[in-house]
C-alpha cells in the first residue's frame, strides 16, 4: 500500500476542529498524518511529568478516520524550562555566541545533558506508542543540521574535538608531521593547545578544518544513532524509523550516508523553491536531489514533505503554479519516491511560520491546492506496484563528504560552488532523459556503464585504482578539474605530477593550472567531430598535456593555444574523458550523447524542459511524463499543457 497523507499540526488547532480537519485530510485521499516532532512540552510540561493524553485522543480520532500515523521525536525542539535549568544545552556559533531559546534545534549535538534529556522522551514517548496499531512510523528528530545547526563551537564540542583527535592520532607529534604544523609555527606540544576553527587572522590549517569537519559529522550522527537506537530499543515490530533529509545537503556538515544507516528508510523534505527566491531551482537540480536521497541506502525512498503553498520565514517568494507541485510530485514518484506527505495541512496562523503556506490556507477553504492534492492522490494510487519498483541506472555520478569539505574550506575559485559542479556533468545525462545514481564514491561500481567523477581533488589509492578497474572492464569514467590533487589528509602530493594517482587512466598531465571567474568565459577550439560544436570554460580551468589521450578540446587564448581543455583516453575497454574546467553544457551534452551511444545506454530524446522517466514493472514499462515548463509541450502523441504531468504505458 501507498502512503499518501499531510504534515497535521492537530496541538496548533482548537481541539474541536480535529475530527473537520481528520475528515477534509481523509476525503482528499489521504491515509496518513505526520504529527508531533515539535511537540516535546506538550508530552513533557515539566521534567518528568511525561503525559501523552493529547496523542492519545488524537490518534483515536485519527484512527475513526481511517488514517495511519507517522510520530516525529520532539528533540528538534526542546521545552524552555530545560533550557533555562540547562542553558550548557545550547549550542554557540563561531563568534562564542549562544544560540538562546526561540528559534529550533538550538541544541549542542555534544552536550552531555541534551543527549540525556532527549533520551529520556524519546524513550518514554516510544514505550507508550510501541503497541499502538495506528503508528506505522517513528521520525527521529526533524531536519538534522539543517539552518546551521550542525555546527557549534562551545568548550563542550572544544574539548570532545581534542578527544576525537587523541584518539585518532597515535601522537600530538604524528598530527603535527601530517598536518605540516611546521607551516607558520604551528607545532602543538599536546592536543589541549589545538584550536577549533573560529575566526582568526587570515586562514586555519586545511587538515585542521578537514578534521574539524569529520569531527561535527561524527558529532550529529553520534546524536542521530543514539537516538534511533533507543527507538529500535523500544518501538514496535511493526513499526519502521526514519528520518527527513533537507535540502541543501551537499552544504552541510555531516555525511548523510552514514546519518541515514540505521534507518529502515530515508526521507526527503522537496521543496524545488523557499524563501525568497524569485523561481524554482532548474528541473535537473531538483532531480538530482531525488536521485541522491534514493541513494543513500540504495532503495526507494518516502517524501515526508512535499512542497504545496510558498515557503518562508520572513521571506516568501515564488508561487507555485496550478499543477506546478503536482508536476513535482510525479517527478518525485519517477525517481524512486514510493510514498509521500505534503507540508503542511493548514498554514499556521501564529508563530515563526506563518508564511510557510499549507494545502489549506488560513482562511480554512479547501481550494485549489486541496483539489491538486486530491487529484495526485487518486491518480497515483493507481501505481501502487510501479511506485514501489526498484529503480537501475546505468550511470552513476560519485561524491565523498571528505572532497566537499575540503573545497568548501579552500573554494579556490571564488565562484567555485560543489552543487554546481556535481550538476555540471549530471545535467547532459538528465537531459537523455537517462536513468541517474547519485552515490558515495565508497559504493560499488560493477552494476555501471558510465560513472561521472566531479572535481574529486581529495583521492586515495583506493578509489583511483577502483576506477582504474571499472574503465579495464569497459566501464566509460568522466572527471572534471583538479582530480587527484590531495590525499585524505588534504595535504597535496610532493613531487607527483597532476592528475596523480589517475593521470594513467586520464592519459595527460596537468601542467599549469588557473583559478577563474563564472564571468570570465575562455573560448574553445574543438578537434575532430567537436569542431562544430562551440565550447568555453570558466570558473577554473587545467592547462592539459596529453600523454596517450587525444585532444577534443583545446584553449584558445595566448600563450595556451597549445594545451588541452578537455581530453579523451581510451584506457584497457574503457574510455576516460577529463574536463579541464567548468565546461559549458553544449560541448558536455555531445560527450553524454557520444558516451550514451558508444555504452548502449537507453536515452529518450524529448523537448526541453519536458522530463522523461521510465520505469519498469515485471515486463511492463511505463514513462513518467513532467512538463517543467508554462508552455505547451508534447512528448509524441502526448500533448502537455503547462506544468502538466502523467504517466503513461511506453
Ligand atoms: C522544513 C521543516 C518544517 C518546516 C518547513 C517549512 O522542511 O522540516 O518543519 O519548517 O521546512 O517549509
Ligand atoms: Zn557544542
Amino acid at each position: 500500500m501507498t502512503y499518501l497523507g499531510v504534515d497535521y499540526y492537530p496541538e496548533h488547532w482548537p481541539e474541536q476542529m480535529i475530527d473537520e480537519d481528520l475528515q477534509g485530510i481523509k476525503d482528499m485521499g489521504a491515509n496518513i498524518i505526520r504529527i508531533g516532532e515539535f511537540a516535546w512540552h506538550l508530552m513533557e510540561k515539566e521534567e518528568g511529568a511525561f503525559d501523552f493524553s493529547y496523542f492519545d485522543r488524537v490518534i483515536d480520532k485519527a484512527k475513526q478516520h481511517g488514517l495511519d500515523v507517522m510520530f516525529g521525536t520532539p528533540t528538534a525542539t526542546f521545552p524552555a524550562w530545560l533550557a533555562q535549568k540547562h542553558p550548557s544545552i545550547l549550542s554557540e556559533n563561531e563568534n562564542g555566541n549562544t544560540r538562546v531559546f526561540g528559534g529550533r534545534r538550538q541544541y549542542c549535538f555534544n552536550s552531555d545533558k541534551y543527549r540525556q534529556y532527549a533520551a529520556g522522551i524519546t524513550e518514554k514517548l516510544v514505550q507508550h506508542y510501541k503497541n499502538e496499531e495506528a503508528i506505522v512510523s517513528w521520525q527521529i528528530d526533524n531536519e538534522f543540521g539543517h539552518e546551521g545547526s550542525d555546527m557549534c563551537y562551545c568548550d563542550q564540542c572544544h574539548g570532545d574535538f581534542h578527544q576525537y583527535l587523541e584518539n585518532k592520532y597515535e601522537s600530538v607529534d604524528q598530527l603535527n608531521d601530517e598536518w605540516g604544523t611546521i607551516f607558520w609555527g604551528q607545532t602543538y606540544n599536546d592536543f589541549s593547545e589545538i584550536p577549533i576553527p573560529k575566526p582568526t587572522v587570515t586562514t586555519h590549517n586545511p587538515t585542521l578544518k578537514l578534521e574539524w569537519a569529520r569531527f561535527r559529522s561524527a558529532s550529529v550522527n553520534g546524536f542521530t544513532h543514539q537516538m534511533t537506537a533507543i527507538v529500535n530499543e523500544h518501538k514496535g515490530s511493526h513499526q519502521t524509523v526514519t528520518t527527513n533529509v533537507s535540502g541543501g545537503f551537499f552544504d552541510k556538515w555531516f555525511d548523510h550516508e552514514e546519518n541515514v544507516k540505521p534507518m529502515d528508510f530515508v526521507s526527503y523534505d522537496n521543496y524545488p523553491v523557499w524563501g525568497g527566491l524569485e523561481k524554482p531551482i532548474p528541473p535537473e537540480a531538483i532531480a538530482m536531489t531525488h536521485d541522491f536521497n534514493r541513494g543513500l541506502l540504495d532503495q526507494n525512498y518516502w517524501i515526508v514533505e512535499e512542497l504545496m503553498g510558498a515557503q518562508g520565514h520572513d521571506v516568501i517568494g515564488y508561487l507555485p503554479r496550478p499543477n506546478q507541485a503536482k508536476m513535482w510530485s510525479y517527478q518525485a514518484f519517477a525517481h524512486g519516491c514510493s510514498n509521500m506527505l505534503y507540508f503542511r495541512w493548514r498554514g499556521m496562523t501564529k508563530g515563526a511560520e506563518q508564511f510557510c503556506y499549507g494545502v489549506v490556507d488560513h482562511d480554512n477553504v479547501y481550494g485549489r491546492k486541496y483539489k491538486e492534492v486530491q487529484s495526485l492522490f487518486s491518480e497515483i494510487k493507481e501505481y501502487d506496484e510501479l511506485l514501489n519498483a526498484e529503480i537501475k541506472s546505468d550511470v552513476a555520478v560519485l561524491y565523498d563528504y571528505d572532497n566537499i569539505w575540503s573545497w568548501r574550506s579552500q573554494i579556490q575559485s571564488k565562484d567555485f560552488d560543489f552543487n554546481e559542479e556535481l550538476l555540471r556533468l549530471y545535467r547532459p545525462f538528465y537531459r537523455k532523459n537517462t536513468n541517474i545514481d547519485v552515490i558515495p564514491a565508497s559504493r560499488d561500481l560493477s552494476t555501471y556503464k558510465v560513472v561521472l567523477v566531479p572535481v574529486m581533488q581529495l583521492m586515495d589509492d583506493a578509489l583511483a585504482s577502483r576506477l582504474r578497474t571499472f574503465a579495464e572492464e569497459g566501464g566509460t569514467v568522466i572527471f572534471s578539474y583538479r582530480a587527484g590533487l590531495k590525499g585524505k589528509d588534504n595535504n597535496i602530493r610532493l613531487g607527483e605530477v597532476l592528475p596523480g594517482p589517475v593521470r594513467d587512466l586520464i592519459g595527460a598531465r596537468v601542467e599549469e593550472i588557473e583559478s577563474l571567474t563564472a564571468a570570465h568565459q575562455l573560448e574553445l577550439q574543438g578537434e575532430g567531430a567537436f569542431a562544430e560544436v562551440p565550447a568555453h570554460i570558466s570558473v577554473w580551468r587545467d592547462l592539459l598535456v596529453p600523454e596517450q589521450a587525444e585532444t577534443l578540446y583545446s584553449y584558445q587564448d595566448q600563450f595556451y593555444k597549445e594545451y588541452a581543455a578537455v581530453t579523451k583516453n581510451t584506457f584497457g575497454k574503457g574510455n576516460v574523458y577529463y574536463v579541464g574546467g567548468g565546461l559549458s553544457e553544449e560541448a558536455l551534452e555531445k560527450i553524454a550523447a557520444d558516451v550514451t551511444s558508444d555504452c548502449g545506454i537507453e536515452t529518450i530524446e524529448s523537448e526541453r524542459d519536458v522530463e522523461v522517466y521510465r520505469r519498469h514493472i515485471g515486463g511492463d514499462s511505463y514513462l513518467f511524463l513532467m512538463n517543467h515548463s508554462d508552455k505547451e509541450k508534447s512528448y509524441g502523441n502526448e500533448k502537455l499543457g503547462p506544468f502538466e504531468s502523467r504517466i503513461v504505458k511506453g
